[in-house]
C-alpha cells in the first residue's frame, strides 16, 4: 500500500449530523446543523464556529438541545444548509453562499416541540433530542494567528435527559438503544451518508468549494 502526501483544507472524516436548537435574544428558536460532535459519559463535545448564532445563544443561555436527525432527513438539513440565525451574515459566509433566515423550523419544514429541562425547544421529527446544558468552553488555535484566535470553540455540553423514540429501544431494556434499528446521518467531507452504501442524496452544503475552507497557515500540498 502506497501512501502520499496530501494537506486536506477540511478534516470532515465523518461524523453524526447534530441538528442544535437554542433560543434568540428575542426568545424564538434557531436551529444549527453541525456535524463536530462527539461523546464521553454524559458529555458532548461540540466545535462551533464562534460567529455562529447558535454559539452566541449558548454561551449566552447555557442551554441547547442535540437533536439527532436520521438518514431519512436528507432535505431538512439541506434546507437548513448555507444558512445563519445572525441577521448580519458574516463576511466569510456571505463568501461561501449563506443567507440569513429568521424561521428555520420552517423552511426545514420541521416542527418545534416543547423540552423539559431547558428553553429551546426540541425538533420532533428527530427520532433523538438530548436537552443540554454549558459546562465549559475551550478556544481551539490558541497558538495560531491571531486572526483565527476565538474563531472555533469546542463547547462542553452536559446531557439533562435523552429523549428517542420507542422503534429505537432495545428489546428487554428500559436505557439501550438497538443500534440495528438507529440509522443516523453521518456527514463526510460535506456530503451526507447514512449506515449504507453510497451518498444518500446531493448535499447543498457540498456544493461550497473545499479550498474555501483553507487556513493561510496549512499551504497546499503541491501534486
Ligand atoms: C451537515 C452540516 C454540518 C455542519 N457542521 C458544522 C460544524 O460541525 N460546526 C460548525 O460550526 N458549523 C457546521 N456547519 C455549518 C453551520 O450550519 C453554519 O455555520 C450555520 O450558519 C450555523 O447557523 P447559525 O449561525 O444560525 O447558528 C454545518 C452545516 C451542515 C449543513
Amino acid at each position: 500500500m502506497t501512501h502520499s502526501l496530501i494537506s486536506p483544507a477540511i478534516f470532515y472524516w465523518g461524523t453524526p449530523v447534530v441538528l442544535v436548537t437554542t433560543t434568540n435574544k428575542d426568545g424564538t428558536p434557531n436551529i444549527s446543523p453541525i456535524s463536530s460532535a462527539w461523546w464521553l459519559g454524559n458529555r458532548c463535545i461540540l466545535g462551533l464556529a464562534g460567529n455562529s448564532q447558535t454559539t452566541m445563544n449558548l454561551l449566552r443561555t447555557k442551554q441547547c438541545v442535540l437533536n439527532l436527525p436520521d438518514h431519512t432527513m436528507v432535505s431538512n438539513v439541506n434546507a437548513l444548509a448555507r444558512t445563519t440565525g445572525t441577521e448580519d451574515v458574516p463576511e466569510s459566509k456571505i463568501n461561501r453562499g449563506y443567507r440569513y433566515e429568521k424561521d428555520k423550523f420552517k423552511i426545514a419544514a420541521l416542527t418545534p416541540q416543547s423540552s423539559i429541562m431547558v428553553t429551546p425547544p426540541r425538533v420532533r421529527e428527530c427520532p433523538v433530542q438530548m436537552e443540554a446544558e454549558l459546562v465549559e468552553m475551550h478556544q481551539l488555535m490558541k497558538d495560531g494567528p491571531s486572526e483565527l484566535k476565538g474563531a472555533l470553540l469546542a463547547i462542553e455540553v452536559k446531557i439533562l435527559q435523552t429523549h428517542i423514540i420507542d422503534v429505537l429501544r432495545m428489546n428487554g431494556h428500559a436505557n439501550r438503544v438497538d443500534p440495528d434499528k438507529w440509522k443516523p446521518m453521518i456527514m463526510s467531507f460535506q456530503r451526507l451518508y447514512g449506515l449504507r452504501d453510497g451518498e444518500l442524496a446531493n448535499s447543498t452544503l457540498a456544493e461550497i468549494d473545499e479550498e474555501s475552507y483553507r487556513l493561510l497557515s496549512c499551504p497546499k500540498e503541491e501534486s
